[in-house]
């Protein structure tokens, strides 16, 4: 089990945010906002599936499991309301969220399922959130400058991301969920969230003015495929999620441990 501590952000979200505050960069800024935009929504159902979850565990699993939840819960409760502040400033820029009523519309059909799916689908989002998490912290640098408030919540978010990875994964194990099912979860929830990120990034940029720049189709090739590339570096830990002994442990986490080691001055911990 993992000791999740909730921290407390030390960050001003209360000034506006630039129009291109990832180091000026229109391609970039709006892959950014985008998955900010997911995130409110997204975190409140990865919450609810870790509650619901564990509520299904018969009770002597659910002591093992009771201190991780309540930090992942906290954690992820946290990022929630920051990101919303965050998306606040977004609507004020002219953006506008798409994704998130798409995502509610598509959560309708999980009503009444097992919570296992809940879990399941939880798990595969927060490989992908953890794969990325590990990739920016390795390249804290792509985030700029421009705006160092945001560039440490990003940091902040990933390295707790990071450090969580694991409770959705170790509670599905828990709760008796297969692997077929992880595997299919996984597969169905890849198109979902690359086709979401793509839509919502393009309608930033077209609200943005910037679709049609070449300069933005530049940025999105190499910040993508590039040396450095996105989707080059997270292709092979995204895969290994697909091996039957895969665990998220396995992946290494020290960017995250080093961090938030380095930065103890940017958050007060809430609860230890
Ligand atoms: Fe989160
Ligand atoms: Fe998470």
């Amino acid at each position: 089990m993992t000791d999740l501590v909730v921290r407390r952000l030390l960050v001003d979200l209360q000034a506006p945010i630039a129009r291109h505050w990832c180091a000026g960069d229109a391609f970039r800024t709006a892959l950014f906002n985008a998955l900010s935009m997911s995130f409110p929504v997204g975190e409140q159902f990865f919450m609810d599936s870790v509650r619901n979850g564990f509520k299904a565990l018969p009770p002597q699993q659910q002591e093992k499991f009771r201190a991780e939840v309540q930090g992942f819960v906290g954690q992820e409760a946290t990022h929630r309301r920051l990101h919303s502040l965050y998306n606040a400033h977004l609507e004020k820029l002219g953006l506008v969220n798409d994704w998130e009523a798409r995502a509610r519309e598509r959560l309708k059909v999980l009503e009444g399922q097992d919570v296992r799916h809940w879990v399941a689908i939880t798990a595969a989002n927060e490989h992908f959130t953890a794969i990325l998490a590990d990739f920016l912290l390795h390249h804290p640098d792509l985030l700029g400058d421009q705006d160092p408030r945001l560039a440490t919540l990003w940091l902040w978010h990933s390295a707790e991301e990071s450090e969580h990875k694991c409770t959705a994964f170790d509670l599905y194990q828990a709760l008796g969920g297969d692997h077929a099912w992880r595997i299919r979860w996984m597969k169905r929830i890849t198109t979902i969230f690359l086709l979401d990120t793509l839509r919502q990034t393009v309608l930033n940029l077209r609200h943005d003015g910037t679709l049609w720049k070449w300069s933005t189709w530049r940025s999105a090739a190499s910040y993508l495929f590039g040396q450095r590339g996105l989707v080059r570096l997270t292709y092979r830990p995204w895969r290994e999620y697909f091996r039957r002994d895969f665990h998220p442990r396995q992946q290494d986490s020290g960017a995250s441990r080093r961090w938030l080691a380095d930065h103890a001055d940017q958050y007060v911990p809430v609860r230890t």
